[in-house]
């Protein structure tokens, strides 16, 4: 199946860590973009955020000018569903919860054309059962993309029951069009890098409470030694906990409740206390301007 062409328009739901950076790849590829949230100012704000990053690059000469003023040209904020009717793909990317989710793929589908590609950047939940309630399920599927979405190249696209295969493949070319290396996986708790990395995280944090070592020392270990990227804590502080716990959650309640995927009573606490990571300045690492010793 060949990929979207550029002249279809995208909608990107959610305008937080991950919908601004999917909508800016998708207008980085050449579509128009239209990108909404339900909280009052936030698809703005998520625009002016990929323009900030934009100028950067062009400051840097890593980009024309007029280059990145066309992509932001084509990102625009609406104010409501109801703006993004005519859509060809939509991938929504709000709350990890799957009966909002629901909900709102149900309205979705109610103004959007028959020929509408729905997709949801779920970390975790199941495509088949988000899909579920749907009256046309084969043309669901996941579209799970990395933090951050225009640096991290793999796209996994989620097949559920459902999913119709030309559906799935449709997404497969056109995330190779945007320059991402997609794979294919079916719907399954965590679907392949989040359930291999749930075990990363998990066993970071229980040696935390073991008092092995702090954070900083742990990530620089697990990055200089070990070969990753990024320590667990720092990634963790990346992805927001509030994200990562109701991912880890929803990953232990899928496999019944299997000990090795057990949420983090630390994670839960930095939940409660609001401490979401980068997203609010104050995760296991302090980002705010004046904070004392080097957040990553
Ligand atoms: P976030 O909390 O940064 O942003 C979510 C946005 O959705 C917020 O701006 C919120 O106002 C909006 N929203 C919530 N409910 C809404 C609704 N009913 N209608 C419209 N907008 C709504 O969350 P983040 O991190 O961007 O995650 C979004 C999704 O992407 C989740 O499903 C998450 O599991 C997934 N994801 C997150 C990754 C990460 O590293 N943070 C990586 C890959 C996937």
């Amino acid at each position: 199946m060949p990929a979207l062409a550029t002249s279809e328009i995208i909608a990107v739901i959610g305008a937080g860590a991950m919908g601004a950076g999917i909508a800016q790849v998708a207008a980085q590829a050449g579509h128009p973009v239209r990108l909404y949230d339900n909280r009052d100012g936030a698809a703005r704000a998520g625009i002016d955020g990929v323009r900030r990053q934009l100028e950067k690059r062009v400051a840097r000469g890593k980009m024309a000018q007029d280059e990145g003023e066309a992509i932001v040209a084509r990102m625009t904020p609406v104010d409501g569903l109801a703006d993004l009717a005519d859509s060809r793909l939509v991938v929504e990317a709000i709350v990890e919860n799957l009966e909002v989710k629901r909900q709102v793929f149900a309205e979705l589908e109610s103004l959007c054309g028959a020929d509408t590609l729905l997709t949801s950047n779920t970390s975790s939940l199941s495509i088949t059962s988000i899909a579920a309630n749907l009256e046309r399920p084969e043309r669901m599927a996941g579209m799970h993309f990395f933090n951050p979405a225009p640096v991290m190249k793999l796209v996994e696209v989620i097949s559920g029951l459902a999913t119709d295969a030309d559906v799935a493949e449709t997404l497969y070319a056109t995330a190779e069009a945007w320059g991402k290396v997609p794979v294919h996986a079916s719907s399954t708790p965590g679907f392949i890098v989040n359930r291999v990395a749930r075990p990363f995280y998990a066993e970071g944090l229980r040696l935390l409470q073991e008092g092995a070592a702090v954070p900083a020392t742990l990530d620089a270990l697990l990055r200089q030694a070990g070969g990753f990227r990024m320590g667990p804590f720092e990634l963790m502080d990346l992805i927001g906990h509030d994200v990562n716990y109701a991912v880890t959650r929803s990953v232990f309640d899928a496999y019944f409740g299997d000990t090795r995927f057990e949420p983090s009573l630390v994670q839960q606490a930095l939940v409660e206390a609001g401490r979401l990571g980068r997203k609010s300045g104050l995760g296991f690492y302090d980002y705010s301007e004046n904070a004392e010793g080097d957040a990553p």
